[in-house]
């Protein structure tokens, strides 16, 4: 609740909205106040004189009064609803922008669906919380401040009446809200589930088929349908059930000043004029008791909210950059492994132990060995997406952990195991680190990843799109489309993570030789499982358990006979039957 105080410097930057749109509420309030006055002194005129000029006067009066009121209405919802939403968007935007901050190891903590949810759900809370709980709590306050000091000038004992029923509009609001609210999020809640269901079943239709489980697909939305409409019908009792109690305990109200109020008229005590004006009070409190019991609901909802919100927010990146640091920007892509050993987990099982490379810049270095031999995360550590202990992983002899990240990672163009490409055109996913790109550049690396019959044969070549919205790739498509990505970045170091598997030997041959040269200028870490792809490489390590097995140069391992030679035995073999 206490953390409703870190939104006052957003507030602060809205400062002369927020002080104009309160502003704007009391006058409204004021003036609406004037009404009930007005329309009680009409009363009392009329009786003694009756004319149709007095009728007018008072008509007249009454229609300017509500017109300005209405502009300061307008007014306050204007500048304080544009208040909230401009601090929804500067929430938004810090709330994404410290997203793309955070490492991968956050995003393997958390679900997908729960920072989706802080991003949507908790925000608009919370900007409830900033616009219509401060409009509404405003007008409330002001309103009951000025209705029940004019009651109290009436007659007291009529005003402390009135207070003893109005409150209980407040409670059953807060109570009622606080319950339906609770039953609407199960509603949405298990549409959620529909929905992701439905985007499986979409998505996965496939396997779904494949597997022949419509049956039992449609029986398993059908229980989720069922259970959707049953919530909602939970739902609808209690808002059913709201209505009519808040009409009643308001009408309850009413009854009892009208009965007591009554009897102080005809004893003469206050006028018929004073009575209007004092029922109109006490209608002007019906809708500002309301909105206390909802007020309080949306705090709640909102302050709990942000600090889901603020949770997020204060979780300090682990991968970042920290002085002193060092110039980057003109790496050459010397690697140097010194004794490298990693772990996922504080104190889990090492992934990598004792490690050491040399690579020079401009050369090509192959890891091979058997899956979860520890390739991916070797390479994973030099970009720093995961981060390697201090003085263990350097680039041009210095610990990459110097190097400010964007200098470090502008360096190393690399290529993971799996690929993603975004639902855009085949350019776009392409210039993704380079968007400045020319179209001859574009053209030029989506040639040497392999694409250029895929150029050709696609309606609108680069343009096409692809992803759910356009064509879907094959595997080995999508694999030389990330590895034009990377060619196009134009970056010192190349990391490679068996980025052709999908790609028949033949043609990742083709390619490779195509590369050659970019090869020569570039240093290059290459992992595969094949042979033909790694025995060129100036170095070829063999990583086993974690740990550095064999190294030498492919003819070198060959003779040592071990797992390299073993490997190599094998696959010629499986070459050999292919020809057959
Ligand atoms: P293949 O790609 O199958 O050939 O294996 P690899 O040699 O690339 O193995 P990798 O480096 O991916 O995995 C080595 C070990 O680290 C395995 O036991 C994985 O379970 C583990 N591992 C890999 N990535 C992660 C990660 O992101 N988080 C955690 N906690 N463990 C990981
Ligand atoms: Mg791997």
């Amino acid at each position: 609740m206490n953390r409703v105080r870190e939104l006052i410097p957003y507030f602060r930057r809205y400062r002369g909205r927020l002080i104009s749109g309160l502003t704007s509420i009391l006058l409204s309030v004021a003036l609406g106040l004037l009404t009930p006055i007005v329309v009680g002194r009409a009363v009392d005129t009329f009786v003694e004189d009756p004319s149709r000029r007095t009728l007018l006067t008072y008509a007249g009066l009454l229609v300017g009064i509500t017109l300005v009121q209405g502009i300061f209405i307008f007014l306050q919802r204007l500048l304080l609803v544009t208040m909230s939403r401009n601090i929804e968007f500067d929430l938004r935007n810090e709330y994404f922008a410290h997203l793309e901050k955070l490492p991968l190891s956050f995003y393997q903590r958390n679900y997908t669906g729960d920072l989706m949810a802080r991003g949507t759900n908790d925000l608009q809370a919370v900007r409830m919380l900033c616009g219509p709980a401060i409009m509404y709590s405003a007008n409330t306050l002001f309103t009951a401040t000025g209705a029940l000091f004019f009651m109290f000038r009436i007659h007291a004992g009529l005003a402390l009446l009135a207070l003893f029923t109005l409150p209980l509009v407040a409670v059953a609001t807060k109570v009622f809200g606080q319950r339906i609210h609770r039953l609407f999020q199960k509603v949405q809640e298990q549409f959620s589930a529909i929905s992701t269901n439905v985007q499986e079943n979409l998505a996965g239709g496939r396997v779904v088929r494949a597997y022949a489980q419509e049956e039992a697909e449609l029986l398993r939305f059908e229980k989720l349908n069922t259970e959707y409409v049953e919530r909602n019908r939970r739902l609808i009792r209690w808002t059913a059930a709201f209505h009519p109690l808040l009409h009643g305990l308001v009408g309850l109200g009413f009854v009892a000043v009208l009965w007591y109020g009554g009897g102080l008229v005809a004893r003469g005590v206050i006028t018929v004029g004073q009575f209007v004006t004092f029922t109109f009070f006490l209608s002007r409190l019906v809708w500002p008791m309301i909105a206390i019991g909802w007020v309080i609901n949306l705090v709640q909802r909102g302050s709990a909210s942000l600090g889901r919100i603020l949770e997020v927010l204060d979780t300090v990146p682990e991968i970042r950059d920290e002085p002193p640091l060092v110039d980057g920007e003109h790496i050459r892509g010397a690697i140097t492994l010194d004794n490298l050993s990693f772990a996922w987990e504080v104190d889990g099982q090492p992934v990598l132990s004792q490690i050491d490379l040399e690579v020079e810049a401009g050369k090509t270095v192959a890891i091979v060995g058997r899956t979860g031999a520890g390739k991916s995360t070797l390479l994973s550590l030099i970009p720093r997406l995961a981060d390697p202990p201090e003085a263990s992983v350097f680039v041009d002899g210095i610990d990459v952990r110097r190097f400010p990240l964007t200098d470090l990672r502008s360096a190393v163009a690399a290529v993971p195991q799996e690929t993603f490409l975004f639902s855009s055109t085949l350019g776009e996913n392409i210039a993704l680190g380079r968007p400045e790109a020319s179209r001859s550049e574009l053209e030029a690396a989506a040639l040497a990843a392999g694409l250029g019959e895929e150029m050709e044969g696609f309606s609108n070549g680069l343009d096409t799109l692809v992803g759910e919205r356009g064509i879907t790739l094959s595997g080995g498509q999508k694999q030389r489309v990330a590895l034009a990505r990377a060619l196009l970045k134009d970056s010192p170091v190349l990391l490679l993570d068996d980025c052709l598997s999908a790609v028949d030997t033949h043609t990742e041959e083709q390619i490779l030789s195509n590369l050659r040269e970019i090869f020569e200028e570039r240093t290059v870490l290459l992992v595969s499982h094949r042979i033909s792809t790694v025995k060129e490489a100036d170095l070829i390590m063999v990583l086993d358990e974690g740990r550095v097995a064999e190294r030498g140069r492919h003819d070198d391992l060959v003779r040592e006979d071990g797992i390299y030679a073993d490997l190599h035995h094998r696959q010629l073999l499986e070459e050999e039957l292919a020809a057959v």
